[in-house]
């Protein structure tokens, strides 16, 4: 006897083609639209393409605000992010809608420590810069004084946050003959790696400043004209969390009045930076990168997975296994 088909549980996906096998279960699981637009959807797209749906899976860089929720309407129950970051959504509106929000801790720690590390090496050792003198013709003769950088062993590292891709960065760092220490408001513990300090402590006196704090309403713009002021003229600051954490201008001000060393940025304000004149680009003793911290084929499908098997958790009433920290 056949009955009435009962319909799948409908979920929306702010991209299409995303990396891995993941959506392919996904879909043969749930009713899966995904976001077709050659640009990504503005929020109030987003809102139309999740409207009855109970799931929805985004990006980092997406917007998910109260009039996204409210788009799609009481039957949702997850916003799952492929992403570790998750400054986009609001949280307490999803909490007041009862809708769960999780993320991708865990999988993309390793992969962006790798760019963390690449970024100490390429700011210390003026890499780019050298890689820039190259390709305009001006290796010109060897020479002792020419493409000079810091070392790195030896160096301390000053890690802002201590989580998972700090650590991550700590273990490299460590391999490279670097000191470690870190500052993390809460837990002031050191561990066989890195010696707890104070903010200002970490600031005076760190020779590579790397950032991995979330970015929140505490942290926004804590690298400031005045935290920039107490690094060592010799620092490197290193930003692989998100942009608004960083006074971009500060910073070039710092670097262009000698102020500080060099500086590597993974991630900057107001992503995507499209126009090739920005200032950013053209400052010599900062390395610029388009946010490829976690950007392997194995990680992003990692993440993709991660975030396909939270939705399946909230959908199946069970719980998710990478909700938004409490
Ligand atoms: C993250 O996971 O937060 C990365 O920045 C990509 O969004």
């Amino acid at each position: 006897m056949s009955g009435t088909p009962v319909p799948r549980p409908r979920v929306a996906v702010s991209r299409a083609g995303l990396p891995g096998a993941a959506m392919r279960w996904l879909a043969s699981r749930y009713d899966v639209t995904s976001w077709e637009g050659t640009t990504p959807p503005t929020t109030a797209e987003l809102g139309a393409l999740a409207r009855g749906c109970e799931g929805l899976l985004v990006l980092g860089s997406d917007r998910v605000d109260a009039a996204l929720l409210d788009a799609a309407g009481p039957g949702l129950r997850v916003v799952a992010l492929a992403s570790m970051g998750y400054d986009g959504v609001d949280v307490d509106a999803a909490a007041a809608r009862d809708v769960v929000v999780t993320h991708t801790p865990g999988v993309l720690a390793d992969t962006t420590a790798d760019v963390a590390m690449a970024l100490i090496l390429m700011a210390r050792r003026r890499l780019g810069a050298s890689m820039g003198a190259l390709r305009r013709g001006e290796w010109g003769d060897f020479r002792m004084d020419a493409f000079l950088g810091l070392d790195v062993q030896g160096a301390t590292l000053g890690l802002i946050g201590y989580g998972q891709i700090a650590k991550a960065l700590a273990r490299r760092a460590a391999g490279f003959g670097m000191r470690i220490r870190h500052h993390h408001p809460r837990r002031k513990e050191d561990d066989e790696l890195s010696r707890w300090v104070t903010f200002e402590e970490l600031l005076r006196t760190s020779d590579v400043v790397s950032v991995h704090t979330p970015l929140t309403s505490e942290t926004a713009g804590m690298i400031g004209a005045p935290e920039l002021a107490l690094m060592k003229p010799t620092a490197t600051l290193v930003n692989t969390g998100r942009g608004g954490i960083v006074d971009e201008q500060a910073l070039l001000t710092a670097l262009r009045g000698g102020k500080l060393h060099s500086a590597g940025l993974d991630v900057m304000v107001d992503e995507p930076r499209t126009d090739p004149a920005d200032p950013l680009f053209a400052e010599p003793h900062l390395v610029v990168l388009p946010h490829v911290g976690s950007a392997t084929e194995a990680t992003r499908a990692a993440m993709v997975e991660l975030a396909a098997r939270n939705i399946e958790a909230v959908l199946e009433g069970k719980t998710a296994p990478t909700p938004l920290p409490g």
